[in-house]
């Protein structure tokens, strides 16, 4: 007899860098309301998934060893989530689930999120759910703050605890250079630490995202540089200060801007230019202040569904 095996259904997710992240006070559900301007970036995990006799995980790429396997992992839960939805709470979620990382794991660049992001997607697909986008959005939202938009990637307005997305009008493409630290911050600890210089002090607060907005739409980098902000940097910068020296690098390789990304400890520099990113990639890594650097581009499209070698 013929043994069929099915292919596995292979989405790669973006990377994520907030170009405003305007963070209030602490709710009574333990979350932040916030407003941000997300952006996707053309760093990458890819997940691929195929039918198996139980639910598994298996990781491989960057930070791969700081993954956990278990039922901690979002893609776990998002994998659960999605069997709930189907309907296939007898069968529950049998399918085996390979992440390649390309994005650095506790980097503030929501990597869990889009691992999360894709499972739904690739799910939606190999179990033929037919899930509406409404839907898949609220199960996103029920995974963390940052999933609906490693969904939908692209850019877009962040309101609540960042999870309702509102569209942005946004023209070009941008170019980045993203330093990689050694080690990660958790993000609860980051806005934690943020509560805590905010009460023990006042660090100035990000305005409104208006002008950031305007500045999307002319499309012009050296216009978008001074705008970018991020209420967070203050908080990683505090418990990881070798993020100053980073900061300094980028600025001083010729970057037009440096920021801390999301909740840090990764650093975002935007670029005039494909080249001058690319300079300024080499002139920060041979400072060895951080672990890696990579130049990416943004905005790119949300978890989607590629064709490709899977991960073994
Ligand atoms: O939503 P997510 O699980 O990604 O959030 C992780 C943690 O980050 C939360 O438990 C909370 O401590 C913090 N957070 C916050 N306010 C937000 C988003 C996240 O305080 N708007």
């Amino acid at each position: 007899m013929l043994h069929v095996v099915e292919e596995p259904i292979i989405v790669r997710a973006p990377a994520k860098i907030n170009l405003h992240l305007a963070v209030g006070d602490l709710r009574d559900d333990g979350y932040h309301e916030l407003t941000t301007v997300y952006q996707a970036l053309s760093l990458y995990d890819e997940v691929a998934i195929r039918k198996a006799d139980s639910l598994s995980i298996s990781v491989q790429g960057e930070g791969s060893s700081d993954v956990p396997l278990g039922s901690t992992n979002l893609v776990w839960r998002a994998a659960e989530l999605m069997a709930a939805h189907a309907g296939r709470a007898n069968k529950g979620a049998r399918v085996h689930i390979a992440i390649k990382k390309g994005i650095p794991v506790a980097g503030g660049l929501a990597g869990g999120s889009a691992d999360a992001a894709a499972t739904l997607v690739a799910l939606n697909e190999l179990w033929r759910v037919d899930a509406s986008r409404a839907d898949l959005v609220q199960m996103a939202a029920e995974l963390g703050s940052d999933v609906p938009f490693s969904l939908s990637g692209g850019t877009a307005m962040g309101v609540g605890r960042g999870e309702q997305l509102l569209p942005v009008l946004s023209r070009n493409s941008y170019h980045w250079v993203l330093a990689f630290a050694k080690g990660g911050l958790s993000t609860p600890a980051v806005y934690k630490e943020l509560d805590r210089l905010r009460e023990s002090g006042a660090p100035k607060r990000l305005g409104s995202a208006d002008d950031l907005m305007h500045a999307l739409t002319v499309g012009d980098p050296e216009v978008l540089a001074p705008l970018l902000g991020n209420d967070l940097q203050i908080a990683s910068v505090s418990l990881m200060p070798t993020l100053r020296r980073t900061l300094r690098a980028g600025s001083d390789a010729g970057a037009l801007a440096a920021i801390v990304s999301g909740s840090g400890p990764t650093c975002a520099f935007l670029c005039a230019s494909e080249e001058d990113a690319v300079n300024v990639s080499v002139e920060v890594s041979a400072t060895g202040v951080c672990r890696t650097v990579r130049t990416a581009r943004g905005p790119v499209h949300g978890a989607r569904v590629v064709q490709g070698d899977p991960p073994p």
